[in-house]
């Protein structure tokens, strides 16, 4: 049964050339059984009619926040009810706007009014869909945990050729059927933490770590195309995955606020962040000046976010840590396991050739309380992703086993 089956799915047309492409798109996901309830905006209707739209789709194409015959505040209703929201083409307008919150038309205030997740498709001419305000809207969307397909290179109107033509109906229908598919972490909610903090000493200096934030940022894009919903609490601004909600932050008094904000309703946290052990006493609020000799800086150690997380985790939850070593890594892994109360650990040697710190790949080892260690040889970045996250969907598994055989 095709994921979309009984979904209701809105179909947003905003005014672009690539509008009758919308037509083809609605068709696929009516033919895989989802109920399409189609807007079009005032400039989508320049390029296709409501009427093709109406036909094809599973009802009446709407296209007006005022004088609906059927109900006097229609946005609320559609968004409420949508368990999907596509909008293709997407136009830069209707971008910044959503971007904005800028709620003029139907559509926009359909997508203000929902808490269904959002597929947006751009489609424009290359230099628009280069702009630095586009790109820049495209930015704040995709942390946002918006879903983004993305445009391909190819002809556009015109007869340009170029990056911004819309993606096909078969990549927009695939990545719904992604969205509400069933993968293994439908419905986990699922927090990962990225990059190294930054702890200030001054107005201008910080104390900081070699953490790039590559290997969070590939457990959050592995969890989410397994179908989890990923908060990625990050120091740093590599491109967000998509579908992932990106909180920023710098210090680990406030990777510790974003995360103990988050953690009672999280399923699963991975804490993959280098969070900084040590941090100036005081800060001081100008920048120290060269003259004055050496500063000497008095450290005092920071909250020590997986430990806490570990002493009240709810009953269920999976705990997973990264032990960055450079020497006797799997000994101090596994006290680190035990003390801070963890389900899984990754261990790496960062002293070890192409491992750890910036570069693409790493060599691992996974260490559980109750399972022999595993040993992940160097590979990508995004394949020890795959191998955490089968991992932490094993301990899900055996745990809900456990439950069922009465072992808990
Ligand atoms: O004790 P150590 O810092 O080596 O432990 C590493 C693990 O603990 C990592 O998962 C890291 O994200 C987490 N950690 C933390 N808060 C700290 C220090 C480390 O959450 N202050």
């Amino acid at each position: 049964m095709s994921p979309l089956e009984g979904k209701r799915i809105v179909l947003g047309v905003t005014g672009g050339i690539a509008a009758y492409k919308a037509v083809e798109i609605c068709r696929r996901l009516v033919d895989s059984g989802a109920h399409v309830v189609p807007i079009m905006t005032d400039a989508a209707q320049h390029f296709v009619g409501t009427t093709t739209l109406s036909a094809l789709a599973s009802e009446p194409v709407q296209t007006e926040l005022w004088h609906n015959p059927t109900t006097p505040i229609p946005h609320t209703k559609v968004g409420q009810g949508a368990d999907l929201i596509i909008v293709a083409p997407a136009t830069a307008k209707c971008i910044a706007a959503y971007r904005m919150g800028y709620s003029h038309d139907l559509l926009q205030n359909t997508l203000l009014a929902t808490r269904a997740p959002v597929i947006v498709c751009p489609a424009m001419h290359t230099e628009m869909w280069e702009h630095p305000s586009v790109v820049d809207n495209m930015e704040v969307l995709r942390r946002r945990g918006v879903h983004v397909v993305e445009p391909e290179s190819g002809r556009l109107a015109g007869g340009d050729v170029g990056a911004g033509r819309l993606a096909s109906p078969e990549s927009i229908v695939a990545a719904a059927e992604r969205v509400l598919g069933s993968g293994e972490l439908a419905g986990v909610s699922m927090i990962v933490s990225a990059g190294g903090t930054r702890e200030p000493i001054d107005s201008v200096r910080v104390i900081a770590n070699r953490s790039s934030g590559k290997q969070g940022y590939a457990v959050a894009a592995e969890a989410a195309s397994r179908g989890a919903s990923v908060t990625l609490v990050s120091t740093v601004a590599l491109p967000a995955p998509s579908g992932v909600e990106v909180v920023s932050v710098e210090t680990a008094a406030e990777m510790q606020g974003a995360i103990e904000s988050r953690a009672a309703r999280a399923d699963v946290i991975v804490m993959a962040a280098a969070v900084a052990d040590f941090r100036p006493a005081s800060v001081a609020n100008h920048k120290l000046k060269k003259h004055d000799g050496p500063p000497q800086i008095v450290l005092e150690p920071t909250p020590d976010i997986l430990a806490g997380l570990g002493a009240t985790k709810p009953t269920g939850q999976v705990l997973v840590g990264f032990a960055a070593e450079t020497d006797d890594l799997i000994a101090n892994a596994q006290s680190k396991l035990e003390r801070k109360h963890l389900d899984l650990i990754v261990a790496n040697d960062v002293s070890a050739p192409s491992v750890g710190f910036a570069h693409d790949t790493n060599a691992v080892t996974l260490l559980r309380p109750d399972a022999k260690p595993v040993e992940i040889d160097l590979a990508a970045k995004r394949d020890v992703a795959r191998v955490v996250i089968d991992t932490i969907i094993e301990i899900r598994a055996s745990r809900a086993n456990d439950t069922r055989t009465g072992k808990h």
